[in-house]
């Protein structure tokens, strides 16, 4: 019945209706069940609604705040599986524009020697990241990659991974509304060609990264060339990896520094 009465608004009415139930035990009471109907027809994702989305291993707590995970970014674990083989390592682990928390929490669990500092410059951002941190092993911090001194007073990271906004401002308005309305805006605009982000960071992560070190960048469809050339162009890094997400789209670049 739920499934029914959302079948106009969204692609997956039954799956929807099915998680819904799930996360109140099968028991939903009407006040619940109308509220999540009526969300779901203003396009609202079931994640934002029910404040939990699923990544890699677990749940994490969503809010308007955060950007929801998406199953892309497990490229981006699985990239740093690939290359970090002993889980026993003592790594530290950097996350620039950490959201959630998802990608540097994650990896922390897969990693139970390794420690970790995520920054955003979104303090609501922040909080959510810290609740996501149950473990209490991360540490996070309010800062702002454009900022002229950003990172000086940082130690140096074996990985630094980054899922920063890479969408071209212009084409925010042809997201889907899910996506438009109910993640943050700073969140997603990379700027007039998407690739700002990728501009400050190929300045100030050779600073951050240790000489063995390996950087982990999220991409948008196609930004690949455009990225590798800002990160080679000062010799400072090259590229390991291209590595392609579920629809073989290349999603994951791995950058080393040049010996
Ligand atoms: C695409 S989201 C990624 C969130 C999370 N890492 C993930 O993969 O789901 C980008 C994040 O970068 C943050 N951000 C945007 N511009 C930033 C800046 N100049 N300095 C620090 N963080 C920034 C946003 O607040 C947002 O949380």
């Amino acid at each position: 019945m739920i499934a029914t009465r959302i079948s106009d608004y969204s692609d997956t009415p039954v799956l929807d209706a099915r998680f819904f139930c799930s996360y109140y035990n099968g028991n939903p009471t009407s006040l619940q069940i109308s509220d999540f109907i009526c969300r779901r027809k203003q396009g609202e994702p079931v994640s934002k609604i029910l404040g939990q989305r699923g990544f890699w291993k677990r749940d994490f707590i969503v809010s308007k705040d955060v950007l929801d995970p998406r199953p892309d970014s497990e490229t981006l674990i699985e990239a740093v599986l690939k290359y970090y083989t002993d889980k026993k390592q003592k790594l530290s682990i950097l996350d620039i524009g950490t959201g959630s928390g998802c990608l540097l929490l994650t990896l922390l669990d897969e990693y139970p020697n390794a420690q970790g500092l995520g920054i955003d410059k979104s303090k609501e951002a922040l909080k959510i990241a810290r609740q996501n941190d149950v473990s209490c092993r991360a540490e996070f911090k309010m800062d702002d990659f454009t900022d002229s001194c950003f990172g000086q007073d940082y130690a140096k990271f074996d990985i630094i991974v980054s899922n920063p906004p890479y969408i071209k401002t212009d084409d925010i308005a042809l997201l889907d509304i899910a996506v438009r309305q109910f993640d943050p805006l700073s969140a997603l605009d990379g700027g007039v060609d998407g690739l700002d982000a990728y501009r400050y960071l190929s300045k100030t992560l050779p600073l951050l990264l240790k000489d063995d070190g390996m950087i982990f960048f999220e991409i948008g469809q196609g930004q690949e060339r455009d990225v590798i050339d800002l990160m080679e162009t000062n010799h400072e890094f090259i590229c390991a990896e291209q590595i392609k997400d579920l629809s073989g789209i290349i999603r994951i670049l791995a950058f080393r520094k040049t010996k």
